[in-house]
């Protein structure tokens, strides 16, 4: 064989794997479609939106907030081109940084699509429609997640947009829909909202990010709802459609009233899809599940062996670092290594702001389940820390088992709660009760100290500060 894998997709799940691999001492290659490394994730997901985010939450603070900490800027203005050529800069350099570290690892790659001819050989077939045949023991199938655009919307890139474009638009739109007041939506929606833009947001359930604690998304639409944002839940769009320089959005409420909407920009954030087109599944017998999902085992491995599957293709919460641990599940499991997955303890995170994260259950889940727990808040006005740098929404919720006080859920709103989560997961991964971390030392004055109270207030609401 000329490898003993093949990682077809280099995002967050096939660059890693590759990597793993590599490490483990295959002689690894992988296949990437487009011209630069690091699928979704890097191109035109996790980086590009953090970066938007970033500078769209400076220049709401330079407007909104500088006065108050005493800083005299004298109207701040918004360059979007310059912000989207920041953008552009950080997408190269963390790009260049996986192609670097294909190198480092010597791990070669190919540039095409790549198509399955028979379960040990892989067509690929690059830009300028050149095909190349390489032979491969194992494969890996990494190819990620498109976005689902759903039926009567006319997706015409320009006005009717996805993610994607709304990562590189050229003017800061006066008035912009959102379609599904899911991640995507809320991330974006921000981004454009804290530099003026009026955003009406139309969500088919009852809650902002519905993923995610019920809490969370409570909090969140107080929060946003300040930035200027509308809310129509149980509304579900039925079309979008551009006329000349405005989009015109219809729906329908679940009691079956109509409605129209009208905006110059429409962003469609009704999830993402599995994507397999072009793989030439059919040639190696593997089908996919009713949601265009590669099937795989509790081993990540397909019906045929040797060929594997991870990331977005595959079932499961749709996230970078989910799709890291499965590469490194893989390769190792390759190697003859006994991995393990936790994937009730994989965090999900939303970079608003404030930012909301959530591990383990929810509180709708355990109240399922049948559950008896216990829960513990802390607000984060409660905090110097927050009062200092005056980021005083949100909160932490702790919920602990009733009986032996071990955590099941630790849900967050506020300020870099994206980072404070991995505490949370810390103490779970190792079975921390409530107590456990009530009684250890956090830092003062820091964010930390409202998961230090709420678990207090979980254990035996003895939060000391409220
Ligand atoms: P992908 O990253 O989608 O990579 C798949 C790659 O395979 C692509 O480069 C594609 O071109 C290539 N490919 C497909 N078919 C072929 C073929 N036949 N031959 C060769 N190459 C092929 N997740 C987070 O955890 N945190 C975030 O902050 C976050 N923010 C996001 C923001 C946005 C706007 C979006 C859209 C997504 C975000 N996500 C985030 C989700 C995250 O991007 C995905 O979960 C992640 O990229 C999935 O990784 P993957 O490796 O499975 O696939
Ligand atoms: P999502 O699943 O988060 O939200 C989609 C929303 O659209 C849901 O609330 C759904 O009820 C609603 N919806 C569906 N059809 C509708 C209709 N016809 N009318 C109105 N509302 C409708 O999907 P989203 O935001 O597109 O993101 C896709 C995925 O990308 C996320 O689930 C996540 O896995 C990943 N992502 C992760 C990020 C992070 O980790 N910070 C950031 C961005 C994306």
């Amino acid at each position: 064989m000329e490898y003993d894998l093949t990682v077809i997709g280099s995002g967050p799940g096939g660059y890693v794997a590759a990597i793993r691999a590599a490490q483990l001492g295959m002689k690894t290659a992988i296949i990437e479609k487009y011209d630069t490394l690091g699928g979704t994730c890097l191109n035109v997901g996790c980086i590009p939106s953090k970066a938007l985010l970033d500078s769209s939450e400076h220049y709401h603070n330079a407007v909104h907030n500088f006065k108050e900490h005493g800083i005299d800027v004298k109207s701040p203005k918004v360059d979007l081109p310059q912000m989207i050529k920041r953008k552009d800069q950080v997408v190269k350099q963390t790009c260049d940084g996986v192609e670097f570290l294909m190198k480092k690892n010597k791990i070669t790659v190919h540039h095409g699509v790549g198509s399955f001819v028979d379960k040990n050989t892989i067509k690929i077939t690059a830009k300028d429609g050149k095909e190349t045949e390489i032979k491969t023991d194992k494969t890996i199938i990494a190819t990620g997640s498109k976005p689902i655009i759903i039926p009567g919307v006319d997706y015409d890139k320009k006005r009717v947009i996805t993610s994607t474009e709304a990562l590189d638009l050229q003017e800061v739109p006066k008035e912009m829909i959102v379609i599904g007041g899911g991640i995507i939506g809320m991330e974006l929606g921000s981004v454009y909202g804290r530099m003026g833009t009026k955003v009406t947001v139309i969500e088919y359930l009852d809650t902002l990010i519905p993923g995610m604690d019920r809490t969370l998304g409570k909090e969140l639409q107080k929060s946003l709802k300040k930035l200027g944002f509308e809310f129509h839940f149980k509304t579900k769009v039925t079309s979008a459609k551009t006329k000349g320089k405005q989009v015109i959005v219809e729906a329908e409420t679940q009691k079956g009233e109509k409605k129209e909407f009208k905006a110059d920009y429409c962003l469609v954030a009704v999830g993402r899809k599995a994507y397999t087109e072009g793989l030439g599944l059919e040639n190696i017998g593997l089908s996919t599940d009713d949601r265009g999902r590669v099937e795989v085992n509790d081993k990540l491995e397909t019906k045929i062996p040797g060929i594997y599957a991870i990331g977005d293709v595959v079932k499961g919460t749709m996230l970078a670092h989910k799709a890291e641990e499965e590469g490194v599940f893989v390769a190792e499991s390759i190697a003859g290594h006994k991995p393990h997955i936790n994937y009730n303890l994989i965090p999900g995170v939303v970079y608003t702001w404030p930012e909301a994260a959530g591990v383990g259950y929810t509180e709708d889940q355990l109240k399922e389940q049948g559950k008896k727990y216990k829960s513990g808040s802390f607000p984060m006005r409660a905090l110097g820390r927050a009062r200092a740098s005056m980021d005083i929404e949100g909160l932490i919720k702790v919920l602990a088992d009733a009986e032996t006080d071990e955590i099941l859920g630790v849900h967050m709103i506020g300020p870099r709660v994206a980072d404070l989560i991995a505490e949370a997961v810390v103490a779970m991964e190792y079975r921390a009760s409530a107590e456990d971390i009530a009684r250890m030392s956090h830092a003062h004055p820091t964010y930390t100290e409202a998961m230090k109270e709420a678990c207090m207030a979980a254990t035996e609401n003895r939060a000391l500060h409220i």
